[in-house]
C-alpha cells in the first residue's frame, strides 16, 4: 500500500516537472500549478490518501509527499522567473554591435569663452583675478570712487537699490548707507585696495546691473572686466602698452588702439579707448569705442589709505558682451541670455 503511494508520488512529480518545463508562458504555468498543486489538484489528491495508511507507514509517506511538494514549488518558481525574463526580452533579434545613442556634448557659453580669453591674456603679463560682491554698498560703488551723491555721473548709473536689512551685511565700516546691485566692477578696485597694500595688479570679470530697458544693445544685467594696476612710477604709457597688448590678443595682431580724452570721476586724466581692426571695418567703421580708462585719481587712493604722493596707478573697464558681439558679429545682446541652443551651439 505504502510503496504504491510512494511510486505514485514520484510519477506525478516527474509528470509535473516535465509539464512545468514545457509551459510556454507565465499563464500556462499557472494553469499547471492549479492542475498539480491546487486544492483539487493531482498532488493534493495524493495527500488525501495518507489517511488510509497504517500508523507505521504514515510518517515515511508523509515525509515523501512534503519533500516532493517542496521540490515542485521550487521548480515552479524557477520556471516562472525564467519565463518572465524571456517575456521581457525584445521579440526581434537585437544587434548589440549597433552604436549607442550619444548625449550631445555641452559647451562653454560664448561670454564665458570670451571672459576666459581675456583672463588668459592678462595672466600672461602678471595680472591675477579678483572678485567682489554683486550686492554692493553705495560707498564702494560710488562714494569711494570719488562720485558723491550729488555728482551728475550718478544719474547715468541710477540703479537697483535694496531695502535696508541687506545694508547691514555689506560693510562693517558703517560708511554704507544703502545696498544696491553694483553698476560696474569698479567697486572691486576699492575692495581690493582696502585689503592689500601695493603693488596691485588685478583684473575683475563680473556681472553688473543697470536700470536699462532691454534692446539690441542694452540689458539690465551684463558683464564687465575691470583692471587695476598700482605701483611706483606707473604711467599712461604703461596703460596704453597693456591695453594694446590685450586687444591685439583678443581682436587680432593688426589691431590698433587710440585714446580720446574723457571724464571719469575716479581717474585723472581719463580716456576712452577706441580700437580699429578687420572686425571694425567689417562693421563699416574705422574706429569703435571699446573701453574707459585713466590714471587713478589721488582722492581714490586717499579713500583707501594709500599715499598718493608715493603710489600711482591706472584702471580701466570694458564690457564683455560688447567684445563678444564685435568678435562674432552678433547684432543683438539679448541673444546671450535666451539659452536658445541654435544660437549657443555656433560658438
Ligand atoms: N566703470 C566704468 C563703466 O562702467 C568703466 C571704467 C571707466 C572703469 C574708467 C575704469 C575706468 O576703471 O578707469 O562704464
Amino acid at each position: 500500500m505504502a510503496n504504491a503511494l510512494l511510486e505514485q508520488i514520484e510519477q506525478i512529480k516527474q509528470a509535473a516537472l516535465t509539464d512545468f518545463n514545457g509551459a510556454a508562458d507565465p499563464a500556462a504555468l499557472d494553469q499547471l500549478r492549479v492542475k498539480f498543486l491546487g486544492s483539487h489538484g493531482q498532488f493534493t489528491a495524493l495527500m488525501k490518501q495518507l489517511g488510509s495508511l497504517s500508523k507505521e507507514e504514515k510518517p515515511a509517506a508523509g515525509k515523501a509527499i512534503n519533500t516532493a511538494k517542496t521540490d515542485l514549488e521550487a521548480a515552479l518558481a524557477n520556471r516562472r522567473s525564467d519565463l518572465e525574463l524571456k517575456s521581457a526580452l525584445p521579440k526581434e533579434p537585437t544587434d548589440f554591435t549597433l552604436p549607442g545613442r550619444r548625449r550631445v556634448l555641452g559647451k562653454l557659453h560664448p561670454l564665458t569663452q570670451v571672459t576666459e580669453d581675456i583672463v588668459r591674456s592678462f595672466r600672461k603679463i602678471g595680472f591675477v583675478v579678483a572678485d567682489g560682491p554683486e550686492i554692493e554698498g553705495e560707498y564702494h560703488c560710488f562714494d569711494a570712487l570719488n562720485t558723491p551723491a550729488d555728482h551728475p555721473a550718478r544719474d547715468t548709473q541710477d540703479t537697483f537699490y535694496l531695502k535696508a536689512p541687506e545694508a547691514a551685511t555689506v560693510d562693517a565700516s558703517q560708511r554704507e548707507t544703502r545696498s544696491l546691485l553694483r553698476t560696474h566692477t569698479s567697486s572691486v578696485q576699492i575692495r581690493v585696495m582696502e585689503k592689500q597694500q601695493p603693488p596691485v595688479r588685478i583684473i575683475v570679470p563680473g556681472r553688473v546691473y543697470r536700470r536699462d530697458n532691454a534692446d539690441a544693445t542694452h540689458n539690465p544685467t551684463f558683464h564687465q572686466v575691470e583692471g587695476l594696476y598700482v605701483d611706483r612710477n606707473v604711467t599712461v604709457g604703461d596703460l596704453k602698452g597693456t591695453v594694446e597688448f590685450v586687444f591685439k590678443e583678443l581682436m587680432g595682431s593688426e589691431t590698433k588702439i587710440r585714446f580720446r580724452p574723457h571724464y571719469f570721476s575716479y581717474t585723472e586724466p581719463s580716456f576712452e579707448i577706441d580700437f580699429s581692426s578687420a572686425l571694425t571695418r567689417k562693421m563699416g567703421k574705422e574706429w569703435l569705442e571699446i573701453a574707459g580708462c585713466g590714471m587713478v585719481h589721488p582722492q581714490v587712493f586717499e579713500n583707501v589709505g594709500y599715499d598718493p604722493e608715493v603710489w600711482t596707478g591706472w584702471a580701466f573697464g570694458f564690457g564683455i558682451e560688447r567684445i563678444a558681439m564685435i568678435r562674432y558679429g552678433i547684432n543683438d545682446i539679448r541673444l546671450f541670455y535666451e539659452n536658445d541652443f541654435r544660437f549657443l551651439k555656433q560658438f
